[in-house]
């Protein structure tokens, strides 16, 4: 079974997609509200790197609470905890970039970040900017920091930024 068999599959079983990227459909769980099913394809080599960071970090509040995570041959499947968008998605609106400003230091000159424009404000940000920086050299990823890539968890005074898909392959 391939990743589309398997879509089609959740398809006919009438659950939901609560959002699409480049390469991956997350949908909600059919029985738990707080959790997001992610399907994803094992050539997206960043986003695995990705998972496998976060699910050894999962102290640091900027990484996304993972649930469940399996491979299955050309795809994979993690859950995590449903995180709520930021409001400001809109082609080349830079704006967003104010939320990352507790977190990182950098001047925003456009909607995606550049690695060397980073400097991390704090111990869970530095924890992430060294992957980041790390997976970029190392292996063949790019930093893909925009608003569809970065969540809130929480509403209101206490909502945390997360960030949920920072590099591309
Ligand atoms: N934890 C989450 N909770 C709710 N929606 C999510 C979550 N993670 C991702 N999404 C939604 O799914 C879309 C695609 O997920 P993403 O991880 O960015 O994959 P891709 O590699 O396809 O870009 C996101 O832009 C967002 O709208
Ligand atoms: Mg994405």
């Amino acid at each position: 079974m391939d990743m589309y068999d398997y879509e089609e599959f959740l398809r006919s079983k009438g659950i939901k997609v609560n959002g699409r990227g480049g390469y991956g459909i997350v949908y909600q769980h059919p029985t738990h509200k707080d959790i997001v099913v992610k399907v994803w394809g094992s050539y997206d080599y960043g986003y695995e790197s990705w998972v496998k960071f976060c699910m050894k970090n999962q102290d640091n509040p900027l990484v996304p609470k993972i649930h469940h995570h399996s491979k299955h041959g050309s795809f994979n499947i993690t859950m995590l905890e449903k995180l709520k968008p930021l409001e400001e998605v809109d082609f080349c609106d830079i704006r967003w970039n104010k939320h990352l400003s507790p977190h990182f230091d950098f001047e925003p000159r456009g909607k995606f970040c550049w690695v060397s424009e980073l400097k991390a404000k704090h111990e869970h940000a530095k924890q992430i900017l060294k992957f980041l920086k790390r997976n970029i050299y190392a292996h063949d990823t790019a930093l893909d920091l925009h608003d569809e890539n970065v969540m809130w968890r929480g509403r209101g005074k206490n909502r945390q930024l997360v960030i949920t898909d920072p590099l591309v392959s």
